[in-house]
């Protein structure tokens, strides 16, 4: 049996990963992404990203996304969309504008209705806000803080409820949130706060790119899914990657394996963490060399699909339940 196979027996809703447009054309890889007993959910890495959606003003294009979330719908997979706000991976002609408070809160409303209207009902989970938060809690300077101020989070929510089908679960994703820290600290305030004065939220998503010989631990993942669901929203770990300094070694495999099978176990551990998402389960695509270089090999297969220590050990943990 597979991941997604697996994880279902041991409770989970679902083990999936992120599909990147730029190998479509790459057969194996593609029936491996769509295979539904490995992966029962997809997600994007970046064809659902704004400056793909509307690359000019108001001019929607879904054929990037389409490409992932169709199949994906047709091979009875889950779907994860991502993401409506961030500050990266913007259009120039959002990022250069000079925008008033006022037409901001307009092209933010319209970006969010159009694409959360296409992907109606398709998406079990939408990531409404990405990485949001610096590391040592404060709020990141994007150009949604200085001209909409703290305001655009919530903001961003209620137009997600308002167009996006009553089913989908709206969450906010960062990375980094993987132990108690100032961060998961702050993320955590936000939530309690938006439940609080009924923002609609649904789920905190903790990204989970780790590192081999500083990532936390089972303990760690474990106590800061539980600061979110003590706010009264459901989480998921929704990037999940190990990268190594290269060269490999099989110590190092091992490691990552570890690391692999822990994270995964501390969200079947905690009730309300759903499902798993590795961000890409083959070596080649992963986004890791080219903004850790020096840094790779962080995904399940190696470039030539084999299967490496940490897919086994994932396997080994879900069929101890
Ligand atoms: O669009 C061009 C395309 O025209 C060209 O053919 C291709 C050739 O290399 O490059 C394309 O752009 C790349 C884009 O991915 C699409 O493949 C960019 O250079 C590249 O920098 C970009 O990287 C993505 C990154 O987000 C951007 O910050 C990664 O693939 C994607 O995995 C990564 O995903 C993020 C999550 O959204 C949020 N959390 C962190 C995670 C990892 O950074």
């Amino acid at each position: 049996p597979g991941l997604d196979v697996l994880a279902k027996r041991a409770g989970l809703l679902y083990f999936g990963t992120a599909i990147d447009n730029v190998v479509l054309n790459n057969t194996k890889y593609v029936s491996i992404a769509h295979n539904r007993s490995e992966f029962g959910q997809v997600t994007p890495s970046n064809g659902q990203k704004w400056m793909y959606i509307e690359p000019e003003r108001n001019v929607f294009n879904y054929s990037m996304g389409d490409a992932i979330v169709k199949p994906g719908i047709k091979a009875g997979q889950m779907r994860r969309c991502h993401t409506f706000v961030w500050h990266n991976q913007l259009p120039a002609w959002l990022e250069k504008g000079n925008w008033t408070k006022a037409e901001l809160t307009k092209v933010l409303e319209n970006h969010i209705k159009n694409e959360a209207r296409h992907y109606y009902d398709q998406c079990y989970a939408w990531d409404v806000v990405n990485e949001a938060f610096e590391d040592n809690g404060t709020w990141r300077d994007t150009i949604w803080l200085r001209v909409l101020g703290k305001e655009y989070i919530e903001l961003a929510f209620k137009f997600a409820r308002k167009y996006a089908s009553p089913r989908t679960r709206l969450y906010y994703n960062d990375y980094g949130i993987e132990r108690v820290n100032n961060k998961s600290l702050a993320v955590a305030a936000l939530v309690k706060d938006y439940v609080k004065r009924d923002i609609p939220i649904d789920g905190v998503g903790l990204q989970a790119h780790f590192t081999v010989g500083r990532a936390p631990t089972y303990e760690n993942i474990k106590a800061s899914l539980n600061l979110f669901i003590k706010e009264k929203v459901e989480t998921a770990l929704t990037e999940l990657d190990v990268r190594l300094a290269l060269p490999d070694s099989p110590e190092k495999q091992a490691i990552q394996a570890e690391i692999y099978a822990n994270s995964t176990k501390a969200c079947v551990d905690v009730s309300d963490c759903v499902g798993v998402t590795v961000w890409d389960f083959w070596d080649p695509v992963s986004w890791v060399p080219e903004t850790f270089p020096g840094n790779g090999n962080a995904c399940l297969l190696d470039a030539d699909f084999k299967r490496k220590p940490a897919y086994y050990a994932i396997s080994d943990m879900l069929r101890s339940y």
